[in-house]
């Protein structure tokens, strides 16, 4: 098999996750780092014993990089998902692809003409949970889906948004707690249900409006494609990082997420189904553990182009990125929006 040599632009808090997923997977070694502080990023090459780089630029000119993974701020993915394409690499984005669906459309558009591949980092796809929830949906015995919900509440104190200043403002992050945290759970909510038609929601500040020009937190109610309702919520001011809770109310019977354990609930009693792993030592709980899943799936298509690419792509993670802003524009109009997803 043949090495393939990748970067990651960004060294903040998410890079440690990339790192350490791509120690474990094979065919690929960590080959540069780009990083604006260039005092911190000359730090973390030394450690990695990668080349360094301030400016991502410079190292889109570097031929011996194959992959770019990004981990910046949202401001930037678009311009720096368009420049890697069009210096011929493969790029691995952290979610969000882009600001809006405006900026998802473009890079959309680029990536088509490119010869890379572009994958979104949406890494709850690839929980075991998530994949025993679209095999129970898929395996018909549950019935019509009638219903959804999910409350997601998380902390996030003020330190969060002072030590990342782009955090919590539109310019730089497009939201906060929506584009966020929160866009992974409505990634989910939407991909299990096949699509949200329209939704009507609000978004407001109260416990973080001090620190955060945008929302911490946010109430929706989704109308899916297949007839069924969803509701949620979502706060990054609760007082810990609980685990996602997601129940879906299909005909015979729900599934159950709590506590990072998924339990089929039918007139028989309740099944437990399988678990989440704890995420590794470099990661944060509530990131879960599916960057190793996603970012080695990312380079399987990498090294076996014929074989069905199965990562997130674009117009995937353009879903929950259009599901985010009509929740934006409806708590703004006060009324229902379709999601043009
Ligand atoms: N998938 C997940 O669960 C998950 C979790 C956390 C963060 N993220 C995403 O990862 C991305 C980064 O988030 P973070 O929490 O690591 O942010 P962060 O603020 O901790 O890190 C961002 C890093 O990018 C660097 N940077 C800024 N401009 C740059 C430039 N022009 N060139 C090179 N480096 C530059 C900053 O100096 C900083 O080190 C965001 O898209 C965020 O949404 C995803």
């Amino acid at each position: 098999m043949e090495t393939l040599n990748a970067a990651i632009i960004g060294g903040g808090a998410i890079h440690l996750c990339h790192v350490g997923a791509l120690r474990q997977v094979p065919g690929v070694r960590l080959h540069a780092l780009a990083e604006i502080d260039s005092e911190k990023g000359q730090a973390l090459a030394r450690t990695y014993g990668c080349h360094f780089y301030q400016d991502y630029r410079a190292l889109l000119w570097d031929d011996e990089i194959d992959v770019v993974h990004i981990c910046t701020p949202h401001h930037l993915h678009k311009a720096m998902v368009m420049e890697a394409l069009a210096a011929g690499k493969h790029v691995f984005c952290e979610k969000p692809i882009g600001l809006d669906s405006r900026e998802a459309a473009e890079i959309a558009g680029a990536a088509a003409r490119a010869p890379g591949r572009l994958a979104v980092c949406y890494q709850n796809r690839l929980n075991p949970t998530s994949r025993q929830i679209m095999c129970e949906l898929a395996g018909g015995t549950l019935g019509k889906m009638i219903g959804m919900k999910a409350v997601l509440t998380w902390s996030r104190g003020g330190r969060y948004y002072t030590h990342s200043p782009w955090r919590g403002r539109y310019a730089t992050e497009g939201g906060s707690l929506l584009i966020n945290q929160a866009i992974h759970t409505l990634d989910l909510m939407q991909w299990f249900g096949g699509g949200v038609a329209r939704v009507k929601g609000v978004v407001d500040s109260g416990e973080l409006a001090a620190v955060t020009e945008a929302e911490d937190s946010a109430m929706a109610t989704l109308h899916f494609h297949n007839g069924a309702r969803g509701l949620f919520y979502a706060s990054n001011s609760y007082t810990t990082d609980a685990p996602l809770l997601l129940e879906i109310h299909c005909e015979a019977g729900m599934l159950q997420l709590r506590d990072n354990q998924l339990w089929r609930v039918c007139a028989g009693g309740r099944t437990h189904l399988i678990s989440d792993p704890s995420p590794e030592s470099d990661a944060k709980a509530y990131w879960g553990s599916g960057h190793l899943a996603a970012i080695r799936q990312f380079y399987q298509t990498l090294h076996h182009p014929s074989a069905p690419a199965e990562y997130t792509s674009i117009e995937e993670a353009g879903k929950s990125l259009a599901l985010v802003e009509a929740i934006y524009h409806s708590s703004q109009t006060r009324q229902w929006i379709t999601v043009n997803a």
